[in-house]
């Protein structure tokens, strides 16, 4: 009798540590006497049919690459019901097990979607933002979090030696989880995030105490979510007379080595969603809670919103002075 086959895309941004899990899904996989094939460029390589037959070698070298071999794409088609249909069509007549989806909030949907169609999907919470609920955390924030660290360690340096005020902007989408990580773990002056509205009269006092209290730079990490950095910048300067400048970090968070835990969480993630298929469950969001693994309905993952941890702000204000 043939081996049952398990489907895997890598989807929406690419985030390190993708590749890890990809490797797991196909070594665990094997290992428990599913065949694997990987579509190409997200959801689009399963419409337009073009895959990979993904064996145990096929994966070797590439726990510790950055991006997805698989490639990933964003695919608009997916939201409607031709294309939709036309996948769980493709599925069916592939005559596919199940399908494990890596990516973030867009690939969650997509899963949920051919769930609802009764195709059996699991998702697995990648992207550098961690802004995915039913997870503390997303393969890929920690390298992303840690490529910002040392981008503003560096900008830190040079910030110091002029005297000046530094916007940095951080990727996060909408949300500022990626953000407050960074600006905890670089120590920050300040933090401008969706989640918190800030009084702006404040922050310029703020900020010109920083420099009375004998700083010598300011970094204020902004997240993207909150508009034009370079507009936001240019109110700073105009309201406190500051040398302010601009860096945005923009893609290199997303690119890059995975840090060792981004693949352990890969490595493991990739490990359950095979043993939810095998034991022929669906609809479920694979996610780490609490420090223990924990499954999540995809469903609930999509209509919840993660909540933003106040108190760190609050703790990195302290720290701050
Ligand atoms: O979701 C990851 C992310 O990098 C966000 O932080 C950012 O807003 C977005 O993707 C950028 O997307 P794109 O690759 O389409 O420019």
């Amino acid at each position: 009798m043939a081996n049952k086959k398990i489907g895997i895309i890598t989807s929406g941004g690419d985030a390190p540590g993708m590749n890890a899990a990809v490797r797991s899904i196909v070594r665990t996989g094997i290992y428990n006497g599913f065949d694997l094939i990987g579509f190409k460029r997200g959801f689009k390589g399963l419409l337009d049919g073009e895959y990979l037959n993904l064996t145990v070698r096929s994966v070797s070298g590439t726990i510790n690459l950055g991006g997805t071999k698989l490639h990933t794409g964003r695919c608009p088609e997916m939201k409607t019901s031709i294309g939709l249909n036309k996948a769980v069509k493709i599925i069916k007549e592939m005559n596919l097990e199940g399908l494990v989806v890596i990516g973030g909030d867009g690939s969650l949907a997509a899963a949920n979607a051919l769930s609802k169609h009764g195709i059996k999907a699991i998702s697995i919470p990648a992207s550098i933002d961690n802004d995915v609920f039913g997870t503390d955390e997303t393969i890929g924030y920690d390298t992303a979090l840690n490529t910002a660290v040392e981008a503003i360690d560096k900008i830190r340096d040079t910030a110091n030696s002029h005297d000046r005020v530094f916007v940095v902007e951080i990727m996060g989408r909408e949300h500022g989880f990626l953000t407050l990580a960074v600006g905890m773990a670089a120590g920050v002056e300040v933090i401008i995030v969706p989640e918190v509205k800030i009084n702006r009269k404040e922050l310029y006092m703020q900020l010109k105490q920083g420099f009375i209290n004998g700083k010598t730079s300011l970094i204020i990490a902004y997240a993207e979510g909150c508009g034009s950095s370079v507009q936001f910048a240019q109110e700073v300067a105009k309201n406190t007379g500051m040398d302010v400048r601009v860096s945005n970090l923009g893609y290199i968070q997303r690119g890059g080595t995975p840090t060792a835990r981004t693949r352990i969480l890969a490595s493991v993630f990739g490990a359950h969603a095979v043993k939810l298929l095998k034991e022929g469950k669906s609809n479920l969001l694979v996610g780490i809670t609490n420090g223990k693994i924990s499954y999540t309905p995809i469903k609930t993952a999509i209509s919840s919103e993660k909540t933003f941890d106040i108190e760190s702000y609050n703790i990195l204000k302290k720290l701050s002075i």
